[in-house]
């Protein structure tokens, strides 16, 4: 059978074989030892499905890096990205360009209340960098908090305000940043007995943080709005109306980071919007502003902040900054989503498919410690033993249980997203009930791997 793409089983085999090989010899990759690397090959992608060196198709449940909400090879983006390409493909940022105007005219209107001006990145570690920038420049101070179990990217600040092993061999300690514990209720920091608690517990623990750092001196507090690949850890109510009004006491810049939880991942346009009234100074965003067809980032920025830089210039900028093929691409998803309701299907599959159905396998898995999540971000924590909590793997690293994990959901035709014990169930927005049901059920036969692991 063909491939979506067009390709013979052949060609694509024949494709993936060489690319394979060049690969090994060239390619570096991300965050890992090279030597023994044997990376999956993909050689077509349509929807929630792609399609393996060999020509298995597998169900995508990890939406790639977490970032098709749209899915793969959505006509309507790859269409816009042709007819830019013939029309303009690359323009300098000086320059006003309409599909530029038309993205930032989107993606304001979607933010909420009044972050109206956006400045544009190449991906989320650098709207990252320059949040903290701005917040740093407009409050004349250089400290930053972030929570540990968080992510916030590779680059240099960002990979410092990160809360996971992968900071370590980046932080030589002069980064100004300072980590404290977010609300986690499963694994408590704070010996909580339920949520109200754990609310009350960390904002004091946050408050006595910024007291002890010293208020004057903490330009921004950085919190992912739902942390993603730390655990996508809901906050309990109450917590970022909490934080909100710390940072306003003590004249702190909040930065929600919506890199990964924005643009329909939580069955609403930013996950901010769970929490009624909350609004931050600096909302960043990436991945599912256009699905990452084309790299795109972004800081949405609040007027005060946006005065800063009426007189003063930003010092700050990129030569692809709102480059048209991006911003195409991001104009056609967000309009395709607003009509296709794409994040309402997300909506309503979180709550009447994925989230019933992974608390049924919850039910008879051993393995599941936890379920957690809404719309079409959800976690599954993994453990030995329920009653200790203690994870099949350990923190910052992975065990024999979850790799058997792992392949086997690969060998049954689904790709998931992995963090140390947790499996993450992060299809596209506009994942099917059927295509839900069909990832569940091989979850259903996998898990059974993992439950052996259990005490
Ligand atoms: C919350 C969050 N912030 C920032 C980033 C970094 O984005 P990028 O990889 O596009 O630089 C990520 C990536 O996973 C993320 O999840």
């Amino acid at each position: 059978m063909t491939l979506p793409n067009g390709l013979t089983p052949e060609t694509a085999r024949a494709t993936a074989a060489r690319a394979y090989e060049l690969d090994r010899r060239h390619v570096f990759h991300s965050w890992s030892a090279q030597a023994n690397l044997d990376p999956m090959t993909i050689t077509a992608a349509q929807g929630c499905y792609v399609w393996d060196g060999e020509g298995s198709r597998l169900l995508d449940f990890s939406s790639q890096m977490v970032n098709t909400n749209i899915g793969h090879q959505h006509p309507k983006v790859v269409a816009a990205i042709q007819e830019q390409a013939a029309k303009l493909c690359t323009i300098g940022p000086p320059h006003v360009n309409d599909v530029r105007s038309e993205a930032a005219r989107l993606i304001a209107e979607r933010t909420p209340g009044e972050l109206n001006k956006i400045f544009f990145t190449n991906g989320g570690a650098e709207a990252v960098e320059h949040a903290v920038r701005m917040a740093r420049l407009h409050t004349g101070r250089y400290k930053v908090l972030a929570r540990y179990r968080s992510y916030h990217g590779g680059t240099d600040t960002a990979v410092n305000l990160t809360g996971d092993p992968r900071r370590w061999a980046n932080d030589h300690g002069n980064s100004g940043v300072v980590h404290f514990f977010g609300p986690f209720l499963y694994r408590t920091q704070f010996h909580s007995a339920d949520e109200a608690e754990e609310t009350e517990r960390a904002l004091a623990h946050l408050e006595q943080t910024i007291a002890f750092e010293g208020p004057d001196t903490i330009a921004a507090i950085v919190l992912e709005s739902i942390p993603g690949t730390a655990g996508i850890m809901i906050p309990p109510p109450g917590y970022l109306a909490g934080v909100r009004e710390l940072c306003d006491r003590h004249g702190i810049v909040f930065i929600a980071d919506e890199v990964m939880s924005g643009f329909g991942r939580t069955g609403k346009w930013f996950a901010i919007e769970h929490f009624e009234g909350v609004v931050p100074d600096l909302l960043t965003f990436a991945k599912g502003v256009n699905s990452g067809y084309v790299p795109l980032g972004g800081v949405a920025i609040s007027p005060a902040i946006a005065a800063t830089f009426d007189d003063r210039p930003y010092p700050g900028g990129l030569t692809y900054s709102g480059h048209p093929l991006a911003t195409a691409a991001a104009v056609a998803t967000i309009n395709a989503m607003a009509d296709e309701r794409i994040i309402d299907n997300a909506a309503e599959i979180g709550a009447r498919v994925l989230g019933p159905g992974l608390r049924e396998l919850a039910e008879h898995h051993p393995c599941i410690g936890e379920v957690r999540g809404t719309g079409v971000f959800w976690a599954l924590e993994l453990v030995r033993d329920r009653a200790t909590r203690e994870p099949i793997a350990p923190y910052g690293g992975t065990s024999p249980a979850m790799t058997e994990v792992v392949a086997a959901c690969r060998a049954a035709g689904l790709l998931m997203f992995v963090n140390f014990n947790r499996l993450h169930v992060v299809p596209p927005c506009l994942v099917t009930e059927a295509e839900a049901k069909e990832g569940l059920a091989i979850l259903d036969q996998t898990l059974s791997v993992a439950d052996r692991h259990t005490v």
